[in-house]
């Protein structure tokens, strides 16, 4: 098995464009979060920064940090009023910087969470910047999240000949093992939840236009003059796992997320 890097570069553009729904769905952790007027707030992995501005509107200041930076060239262009800076999330050290050393009333971090294999040190660093009662909220992928999609493209690379169980980067954890790690690094957690989001692509995108923005890591290697053939195999195997078909009976495709949402407590 081969473990592919996590090195995606993002196309910010085609992010927002068609894959919007990444913060669009931000609601339920922004609830979770209830930012308060004056809060210092950290939001990690803030991608195009539209989660971090809305947050603003409430009175707090809030630091969007990302390791991507064209998406962060966007949230500066977009959002003048937030700060942003480029960090990543598992460098405990860069972390503090981002956050002027100052402790933080609380931290955020929502859909990108899944992509930081290093998932101690994200918590570890997330604890080293917020105040004694300062809180974590968190909605990542947990297990069993786009295991459809993947199991399609993994499809679609054994019938052009790539390895077909190439290990993916992502961290889907499970609530028990995301509830322990948070306790070792000096937290109490105070919800921790499981959720099957069925997430329905934008009108005329389908499974290959997902594998493109999102699957880098399963479908890097394939060859520029296998790509449509490998494209059509990923909706091949999409449409035999149901993923053409939405449940809810609207027209379109979907994606089988699931999401971990957490709140936890610095000690
Ligand atoms: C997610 O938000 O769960 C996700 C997005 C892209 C790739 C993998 C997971």
């Amino acid at each position: 098995m081969r473990t592919a890097p996590n090195n995606k570069v993002w196309d910010a553009a085609g992010y927002d464009a068609s894959f919007g729904f990444v913060t669009a769905y931000g609601a339920p952790v922004l609830d979770l979060l209830a930012a308060q007027p004056g809060e210092k707030i950290l939001d990690i992995g803030c991608g195009t920064g539209h989660q971090a501005a809305w947050i603003a509107t409430s009175g707090a200041h809030v630091i969007g940090t990302d390791s991507d930076a064209a998406m962060l060239e966007v949230a500066r262009r977009e959002h003048p009023e937030v700060t942003f800076v480029l960090a990543d999330a598992q460098d405990r050290v860069a972390l503090r910087a981002a956050a002027s050393d100052a402790v933080c009333d609380a931290v955020l971090s929502n859909a990108a969470m899944h992509w930081m294999p290093r998932q101690d040190d994200v918590i570890a660093g997330v604890a080293a910047v917020l105040r004694p009662g300062g809180r974590l909220v968190v909605e990542m992928g947990g297990v069993g999240n786009v295991e459809a999609i993947s199991a399609a493209i993994r499809g679609a690379r054994g019938d052009i000949g790539l390895d077909a169980d190439v290990a993916s980067s992502w961290t889907f954890p499970t609530p028990g093992e995301q509830a322990a790690r948070l306790e070792r690094h000096g937290f109490t957690v105070r919800l921790v939840q499981l959720v099957d989001r069925m997430t329905p692509l934008a009108p005329g995108d389908s499974g290959a236009d997902w594998a493109r923005m999102f699957g880098a890591v399963l479908v890097d290697d394939v060859p520029d003059d296998r790509r449509a053939e490998f494209d059509t195999g990923v909706d091949v195997h999409a449409r035999a796992a149901g993923l053409d078909v939405r449940p809810d009976g609207e027209p379109g495709w979907w994606i089988d997320y699931v999401r971990l949402r957490f709140v936890a407590a610095r000690i």
